[in-house]
Order: C-alpha cells, then sequence, then structure tokens
C-alpha cells in the first residue's frame, strides 16, 4: 500500500460547510431562469393544466399580473408560448401572423406596463396549424384523402409514390419565410429575443434576414439547435393544444439514437446562419448532449427543461417520494454543471423563491 493511500483524505475538504461554500464551482442565481408562460386569447382566463400543476393557460391581461408578480419577486425572463382556439387555426397557422393573436397582445401589454424581464418568444406552427404540424405542408390534407382513395387501383410504380403521399411533411421553405414575418411581428410586438422551435433546417438565417431589413437588429435569437423528437413533451402538448393530428415529428425533431456529434454539427450551423445563443432540448436525458454542444460552441448554450421532466418531478413530490426542493435545485446545479448558461423551466418561479431563501 503506498504512501500517498494513507495520508490523502477526500474529506478533509467537506468538513464544514463554510470550506464547502468556499470551493463549490457551481452556482445558482435567480438571472440563470426562464418561466415558459402559455397565454390564450380571451379575458380573465387562468386555467389549470392538469399535467402540469402550478401552471396555466392564462388570457393577456391574467398573463400581464402574472408577469407583474414574477418581476417583484425577482424572475428575470419569460417565454411566451400561443395556445390558439380551434376555430382560428389553419393549414398554414396564419393566426400566427394576426398581430392581434394573444402573444403579441401580451408582449404590448407588458412592454406599456414597463415589466422589466427579458421577452422571449417561442416561433413555431404547430400551436396554430389544424394538423397540429410545425409549419404548413408540402401535401395538403384534402390532396392526401384524394391519392388515398384511388391507391388501390394503380400500378405498383404509383403505388410506390401513393406510399410516399401519405407521408407529408413540414414544407421547410415555406415555413421558414413565415417565420421570418412572424418573428417580426414579434419583434415589433416587444419581444427581445425569439427561439425558432420547428427544427426547420435555415430557419435561424431566414430569421435573421428578415429582422435585419424590417430593422429589428437588436432582436436576438435563441435557436432551438438541438431539439430531439421526445416524449417528454407529452405534458406541453396539452397545454399548448398542440398534438400532431397524424404521424410524429420524427421527420423534423433529432433521434435520440444518434450520438453527440450531430448535435455538435446542428448547433454551429446555426451558429454560422447567425443564432446568437443556442439551445439543447430535453434536459434530464440528454446531459452528454448539453456538454458536448456547450463545448463545441463559442456562444451561450441554453437547456430547457420540458414538460414530460417538470411533470416527473411534481408527481414524484405530491406522492412524498422525493424531496421537490432539494431534487430540483440538484437537477438545476447538473444542467449548469453540464455547461448551460441559463434555463428553461416551469420551476423558474418556485427556484427563484427557494435561492431567496
Ligand atoms: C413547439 C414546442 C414544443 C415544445 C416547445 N416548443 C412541442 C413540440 O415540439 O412538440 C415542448 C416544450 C415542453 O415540453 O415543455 N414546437
Amino acid at each position: 500500500m503506498s504512501e500517498l493511500f494513507t495520508t490523502t483524505r477526500m474529506r478533509r475538504l467537506r468538513r464544514v460547510s463554510i470550506l464547502r461554500d468556499m470551493l463549490a464551482q457551481v452556482t445558482l442565481a435567480p438571472a440563470h431562469f426562464v418561466a415558459p408562460l402559455f397565454v390564450r386569447s380571451g379575458q380573465a382566463i387562468r386555467r389549470p393544466i392538469l399535467s402540469m400543476p402550478g401552471q396555466f393557460q392564462l388570457s393577456p391581461d391574467m398573463a400581464l399580473e402574472e408577469l407583474s408578480d414574477m418581476a417583484a419577486r425577482g424572475i428575470k425572463a419569460y417565454l411566451l408560448f400561443g395556445v390558439v382556439d380551434a376555430e382560428d387555426k389553419d393549414a398554414t397557422g396564419s393566426h400566427a401572423h394576426d398581430p392581434d393573436n394573444a402573444v403579441c397582445t401580451t408582449l404590448r401589454l407588458a412592454r406599456d406596463a414597463g415589466i422589466n424581464m427579458l421577452a422571449m418568444t417561442d416561433l413555431c406552427y404547430c400551436e396554430y396549424t389544424s394538423h397540429g404540424h410545425c409549419g404548413p405542408l408540402t401535401q395538403t390534407p384534402e390532396k392526401m384523402a384524394r391519392r388515398k382513395s384511388s391507391r388501390f387501383n394503380t400500378s405498383p410504380v404509383r403505388r410506390a409514390t401513393a406510399a410516399s403521399a401519405d407521408h407529408p411533411t413540414v414544407d421547410n421553405d415555406a415555413t421558414i419565410a413565415q417565420l421570418g414575418m412572424q418573428a417580426v411581428l414579434h419583434a415589433k410586438a416587444g419581444a427581445d429575443m425569439v427561439a425558432p422551435s420547428g427544427m426547420m433546417d435555415h430557419a435561424v438565417a431566414a430569421i435573421r434576414a428578415a429582422l435585419d431589413s424590417a430593422g429589428h437588429q437588436e432582436t436576438s435569437i435563441l435557436s432551438y439547435a438541438v431539439k430531439y423528437a421526445s416524449g417528454f413533451y407529452g405534458p406541453f402538448r396539452e397545454a399548448a393544444e398542440s398534438p400532431p393530428q397524424f404521424g410524429d415529428r420524427r421527420g423534423y425533431q433529432m433521434d435520440f439514437r444518434r450520438d453527440s456529434r450531430e448535435a455538435v454539427r446542428e448547433a454551429l450551423l446555426d451558429v454560422r446562419e447567425g443564432a446568437d445563443m443556442v439551445m439543447v432540448k430535453p434536459g434530464m436525458a440528454y446531459l452528454d448532449i448539453l456538454s458536448a454542444v456547450s463545448q463545441a460552441v463559442d456562444v451561450p448554450c441554453a437547456v430547457y427543461q420540458v414538460s414530460g421532466e417538470y411533470a416527473m418531478f411534481k408527481a414524484a413530490a405530491h406522492a412524498g417520494w422525493i424531496d421537490e426542493k432539494q431534487c430540483v435545485l440538484e437537477m438545476m446545479h447538473a444542467f449548469r454543471r453540464a455547461g448551460a448558461a441559463f434555463i428553461i423551466t416551469y420551476y423558474a418561479s418556485e427556484i427563484v423563491e427557494w435561492l431567496r431563501q
């Protein structure tokens, strides 16, 4: 047995809390947290989201109340999601371009009230389209129905074509053209930062160009650069009323069976296109990806603790199986240790409260 083995005592530095605090390298501060908020048109609406205890769909007036309250409690940033009434949805998601929709209205209310928080918006179309996909489709549902009904009396070649027509997908280039419009609308209404979440190729470049040519050079882009097709988005789709009406999102969101090299490539491409920051999503199951991406890019890298992660913590805490505060704060340290500059989480309010105590 070596000399070293007998003299080394790892526990010496863990002995007292002053020493432990002195040596802590990973820290949490209120400024590290962004609170997502779901807004829908109407008045005095505060509808609980059942699978996300403590989260609500809010009408713009109620969202303003919530934001004033958050600002007073020291929360520094919010991320808006629009929830859209079924009758306002269509094949292209045109309600996203209505300057009086819930997101734009909330942004204006917050700006006019002088809410001192960073305003971020999610840029996507899944909440706005009747089919629930993240942009207009390459095939309209009507075209699909026609193809389907004639499928059985065609030649093998025609059948192969028809089979691919059964799998329409989001029209990438039509979607990014629209995203530019949506971004400008949000910037005009007061967004400090837009966050494209649809995983469309070249979305960042299109949004940057649209913002700049409309005079919004100061509006920044936080790209959901690395977003996996994940089961952990389940509760969100209830919250945002945005589940895909057919198929899934695996044709555009990432495949979790690929390793971190694809993630790094996605992030680097977005940085080259002009992303000011990138994000990895979901969080807990993707710490390896977060670590690789944050080290590979020379811009800040964020992480999104998504709805399913929140729901799991809430459920286990509700059952009395875990200490909620201890486990959530441990998770947040893990995100920061893996390289997250900041964290988007439904726990933002509670965390800021816990940090103050
Ligand atoms: C929109 C979007 C989603 C989430 C954020 N933006 C849903 C999805 O991609 O299906 C998920 C957020 C969460 O689960 O908390 N594209």
